[in-house]
């Protein structure tokens, strides 16, 4: 028997539903085991050969419409405040709720956290309000050190000791004083800075820190391992290290991977070089090892950081930095399913 796809379609379309009974009674038609889908698909057999995939795909397409109708019809149920049948009946289960999505910022964050994972790092968290010593002066910036304006810092009026924490590598000094070596975490979470006011910029936004410890890491471990990052995360396999300064490593360095230069966007995002700027890094200065009760002697180590804003704005081609922070539903929707 030769099927009519689109008046099936047809069907599908045309059919309205006012109550959860309703929806159900046509998920069962279409769905169940005596289903319409069902018998559609036992009828797969008598097609001709030649014609099966065909017939397969404009089964699958039902299949979703069917879908989608139920899908569409629960939550014009949910939205026009539930069920009219269950009347006064407070018991009954209400209707489903539309279902959000995961903001760009932490499914980026996610990501970062599984590739570090596979390679043996733990996920370390810290306080988001933290004193001058995980902050500062653990991770060698002396007092009246000029590099503590490299951080425009938030602090607590009251007490200049407590500030918002200005990076994530506060959870570096948390870890060193609470764990023995070998360690090996990454910390991601919120920092707060405060920047000139402007539009464009932003005070509070996330990092990812990374930290391993242990007898005889090199730089080269660390060369070694933010390639292997690279790769992963941005499918890149060329990276490039410039020197830098930063107060806890010694030496320091910032670390470009080669995006490529094939179109407008390359252009935008890499300023016409080629090179994306992703992550900070070094190899953990000795007054930060023995701050903590780590002996330099013996162990040695590297760090990193990176922004995830500017790695989400990246992945997922987003221009304007604003719309990580506008929580605008119609933006956040685009990034459904994407888990
Ligand atoms: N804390 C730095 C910042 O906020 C980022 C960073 C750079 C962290 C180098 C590190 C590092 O661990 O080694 O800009």
């Amino acid at each position: 028997m030769e099927i009519n796809f689109e008046s099936l379609k047809a069907q599908v379309r045309d059919f309205t539903a006012d109550t959860a009974d309703e929806i159900e009674a046509f998920r069962v038609a279409w769905l169940g085991k005596k289903g319409k889908l069902r018998d559609a698909s036992a009828q797969m057999k008598s097609v001709a050969p030649e014609s099966r995939k065909s017939f397969g795909q404009q089964l699958n397409a039902l299949k979703a419409e069917v879908n989608e109708k139920i899908e569409g019809l629960k939550n014009a149920l949910a939205e026009a405040g539930g069920d009219k049948s269950a009347g006064e009946d407070l018991t009954r289960p209400s209707g489903q709720e539309p279902l959000g999505s995961r903001h760009p910022v932490s499914l980026v964050r996610r990501e970062i956290e599984d590739i570090f994972k596979r390679i043996g790092f733990s996920v370390a968290e810290g306080p988001e309000i933290e004193d001058d010593r995980h902050n500062f002066s653990a991770l060698n910036f002396p007092p009246e050190h000029p590099a503590r304006d490299m951080q425009d810092t938030f602090f607590i009026e009251k007490n200049p000791d407590i500030a918002l924490r200005t990076h994530t590598s506060s959870v570096q000094v948390r870890v060193m004083e609470s764990q023995k070596p070998p360690i090996r975490i990454i910390a991601p979470g919120r920092v707060y800075r405060n920047e000139a006011v402007s539009s464009r910029s932003h005070c509070i936004f996330h990092q990812v820190e990374g930290l391993y410890i242990d007898k005889g890491v090199t730089f080269a471990d660390l060369k070694q391992t933010i390639a292997y990052f690279a790769e992963a995360f941005f499918g890149k396999t060329e990276i490039r290290m410039r020197p830098s300064y930063f107060p806890f490593t010694e030496p320091s360095a910032e670390v470009d991977v080669y995006w490529g230069l094939e179109n407008e966007t390359d252009y935008r995002i890499t300023k016409g070089t080629g090179w994306l700027e992703i992550m900070g890094c070094g190899m953990v200065d000795p007054n930060v090892l023995e701050a903590s009760g780590i002996d330099p002697e013996v162990y040695s180590g590297y760090a990193f950081g990176m922004g995830i804003e500017r790695i989400a704005m990246n992945r997922f081609n987003i221009g304007d930095i604003r719309l990580l922070f506008e929580n605008d539903v119609r933006f956040l929707n685009s990034f459904k399913g994407a888990w």
